[in-house]
């Protein structure tokens, strides 16, 4: 197989789905007789048992990520008075095509950090017409900024979640637009990057920066040579811990024990742990290896589990820059270890296993800018989209939810096998030695009576042994490293692109995403009760078959057990025009608070109850750009049972699910509408709510390469205006009167 490039017009690079397996749709399981049952008297959480979540965008306010530890039995202090109900403030904000930011009145954005912008003394500032010199890019932000966390910081340089003024705002380059980097987009002849420097730009602007950034009176900027300013890229070493480092399928030319490997790329969305570090997410990395039908000789070389491996992982191109076909290469292989090739005498002497190096969550500690990043292979190798922190309590295990974002993918959670002592707060990379290379690794089955199930990937359990016929497992490595393959066996739920997942601080209710999906990946006859639905959403006199406008799955582990193995869920929202018919505009929504295609999703600390949700969109482009939501959900359970009838024309059939409250526009307003062809993605809050960073990714991205000659003609200008080139960038958004964001 060899995917399309960036030359097909039709084609996302970031939207792939290589799942075969013929794992459940409920239609086998239509006739399953529903009950709600299971959804009444949730209450979610022991007594004194406190619930806090810490993932995504940080910050957090009174003690913020700080463990709350159960308080006595007695004697029982009188009860707190309830607090006030959050509501939302703001007047929603109307969709919009114009090439700007809008936010409601009464509050100010402004751009903080941009494509380019310098992070150390002497650099130049950004000229931004594909000039700069490609050796200071390492000292750049990136481009494509994506998933991202506030650190507050103190006087001491430490952490300091509740800080409201100073901190370290860590976020994600994900991928880049090559078209605005270099002097005429990038110089391809007969299929080969001919300009090595334009190569260095780029293997420089993906990864994570790390940026100090102050508030002064209620206006913030970034400190451009502050000491803990980093940037984390391609070529940045990193090493491998958990059940896959130092075994032979990591060892490369590079690390011939397998123990390390240059860098990390399509950062997307993100997490965090409570000990203050950050977490980076790799999602659609398989396309950036070189594995083309022209090496069907190397098949030969190859096992039929390596193969297989590649197949279901979606490596199977011409590399989505072409970074592998620099000539010459250097002495340390900068290009060659993008190409999959067999070419040496073994592992060491090539980069055969280069691929196994990437689709990790990889821990960076921002607090100490000489520490090497290392990539937890116990959380298992996917699309991995962000890494959600559950609830944390002193004495029980930490668990990360967290999305595999292709069509068909799945849902999974990491629970350690340490139970969480306050202690390690502040103890870096130590601690996620500690809490993160031992635990269990788990896929989620969503049934249809609206209960699921953890299933665990180990070897010798669910089919994942050495007697599966599809792919034999072999030892614990194997079984992380393939844990698509894994999750295939254990029979888990194929979702419509899981991104990112969210916590509910108030009730420890786990939210995920799933952005959209098409007819093609799941047809009418093959929605279920978690993905319920299949209708055309025209755009224009465009079809778009399947569930372009995607939904939010909602669900909470039993007993409030973030370890537990079985949980119930509903659907919260479903994406939809406005003007949808009612069995696809399920959730209600009003020209107040039409979205499509959810992905990043934040759980405010300084508001807990208070929702974030950002949208990638491609399917209600005709009629907005992209945007940013308020939204204050209520609790799995809160609407009921029902039964959606879905058509594609000529075939109509029912789908039983649960949904949740239509939230009205009390419950989800429209804040933020982005500039042209963006996506909003990554949040964050500083330690007191009331400053807002969001990012802005990729405006204009879709500029035809034959219009780039024309700088009147690029899609979008953002944020400098005129003819510039466009850059993504991060904003802040604060309210006039200093108040809490969207209350
Ligand atoms: Fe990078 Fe799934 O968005
Ligand atoms: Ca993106
Ligand atoms: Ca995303
Ligand atoms: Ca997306």
């Amino acid at each position: 197989m060899t995917a399309p490039t960036r030359d097909d017009p039709s084609y996302d690079l970031d939207d792939v789905g290589t799942n075969p397996s013929k794992n459940p749709s409920f239609n086998d399981l239509i006739a399953s007789r529903l009950s709600r049952r299971h959804l009444f008297g949730l209450g979610v959480g022991t007594a004194g048992t406190a619930l806090l979540q810490a993932c995504g965008g940080g910050g957090g306010s009174g003690g913020g990520f700080l463990p709350i530890v159960p308080p006595p039995p007695a004697p029982a202090p009188p009860p707190p008075a309830p607090p006030a109900p959050l509501k939302l403030n703001f007047n929603p904000v109307a969709k919009s095509l114009a090439d700007v930011v809008t936010v409601p009145a009464g509050y100010t954005a402004s751009v903080l950090y941009r494509l380019g912008d310098p992070i150390a003394a002497g650099v130049a500032a950004y000229k931004n017409d594909g000039t700069d010199d490609p050796a200071t890019y390492d000292r750049r932000a990136g481009d494509h900024h994506d998933g991202m966390t506030f650190f507050g910081m103190n006087g001491s340089n430490k952490w300091d979640a509740a800080n409201a003024t100073r901190g370290l705002l860590v976020m994600n380059h994900e991928a880049i637009t090559p078209s605005f980097l270099h002097p005429n987009g990038q110089t391809v002849v007969g299929g080969v990057r001919t300009v090595a420097d334009e190569v260095k730009r780029e293997f420089y602007l993906h990864g994570v920066s790390v940026i100090e950034v102050n508030k002064s009176g209620n206006s913030w900027s970034y400190k451009q040579d502050s000491s803990f300013n980093r940037r984390v890229h391609t070529l940045t070493e990193m090493t491998f811990s958990g059940p896959a480092a130092k075994t032979d399928y990591l060892k490369t030319k590079f690390s011939t024990d397998g123990s390390k490997t240059r860098g990390t790329l399509n950062n997307c969305a993100n997490g965090t742990t409570p000990w203050g570090t950050y977490l980076t997410c790799e999602e659609n990395w398989a396309g950036y290896f070189r594995r083309t039908a022209g090496m069907a000789n190397d098949d030969k070389n190859r096992t039929a589990k390596e193969l297989k491996s590649f197949s279901r992982y979606g490596v199977a191109s011409t590399g989505r820059e072409l970074w592998a076909t620099v000539t010459p290469d250097t002495a340390d292989n900068q290009y060659g270890r993008w190409n999959t090739e067999v070419l040496g005498a073994s592992a060491i002497a090539d980069y055969r296993n280069g691929h196994n190096t990437y689709g990790w969550v990889v821990e960076i500690d921002p607090f100490n800018p000489s520490s090497t990043p290392k990539k937890r292979t116990a959380l298992g190798r996917f699309g991995h989209e962000g890494a959600c922190l559950g609830p944390v309590v002193v004495g029980k295990p930490l668990v990360w939810y967290m999305g595999d974002d292709s069509r068909n993918e799945y849902i999974y959670k990491f629970v350690s096998t340490k139970n969480w002592d306050a202690a390690d707060v502040g103890g870096g990379m130590a601690a996620g030695d500690k809490y993160m290379d031992d635990g269990r690794l788990y896929v989620a089955r969503f049934d249809a009576d609206g209960t699921g199930k953890w299933l665990e990937l180990k070897l010798g359990v669910n089919g994942i042994t050495s007697s599966n016929t599809n792919y034999a497992f072999a030892d614990a490595a194997d079984v992380v490293i393939n844990a698509r393959l894994a999750a295939d066996s254990a029979g888990a739920t194929k979702m419509d692109r899981p991104e990112w997942t969210a916590v509910n601080p108030k009730n420890g209710d786990v939210y995920v995403t799933l952005t959209n999906t098409n007819a093609s990946s799941r047809p009418i006859a093959s929605t279920d009760g978690a993905n319920p639905r299949f209708y055309n959403d025209k755009k224009g006199t465009s079809d778009q078959k399947g569930n372009p406008n995607g939904h939010i799955v909602r669900f909470a582990d039993d007993n409030a057990d973030p370890a537990a193995l079985s949980f119930k869920w509903d659907v919260y929202l479903f994406g939809a025009r406005s003007t949808a018919a009612a069995d696809v505009n399920v959730s209600q929504l009003s020209a107040d608070n039409d979205f499509s295609s959810p992905d990043g999703m934040w759980f405010s600390h300084a508001a807990p109850g208070l929702l974030w949700l950002q949208t990638d969109d491609g399917a209600y482009t005709d009629v907005t750009n992209c945007m940013l939501l308020a939204a204050l959900p209520g609790k799995l359970g809160d609407g009921g049972a029902k039964v959606i009838t879905n058509t594609d024309g000529t075939t109509t059939l029912t789908q039983n699910t649960f949904v949740g409250k239509a939230p009205g526009t009390d419950g989800l307003r429209r804040f933020l509408v982005g500039p042209k062809d963006c996506e909003l993605t990554g949040i964050a809050e500083s330690g007191d709510g009331r400053a807002l960073f969001v990012n802005i990714q990729h405006p204009g991205e879709n500029t035809p390469v034959a219009d780039l000659g024309d700088p009147a003609k690029f899609i979008s200008h953002w944020p400098q205006g005129g003819n510039a080139r466009p850059r993504s960038a991060t904003l802040v958004i604060t309210k006039d009167d200093g108040g809490l964001i969207g209350l």
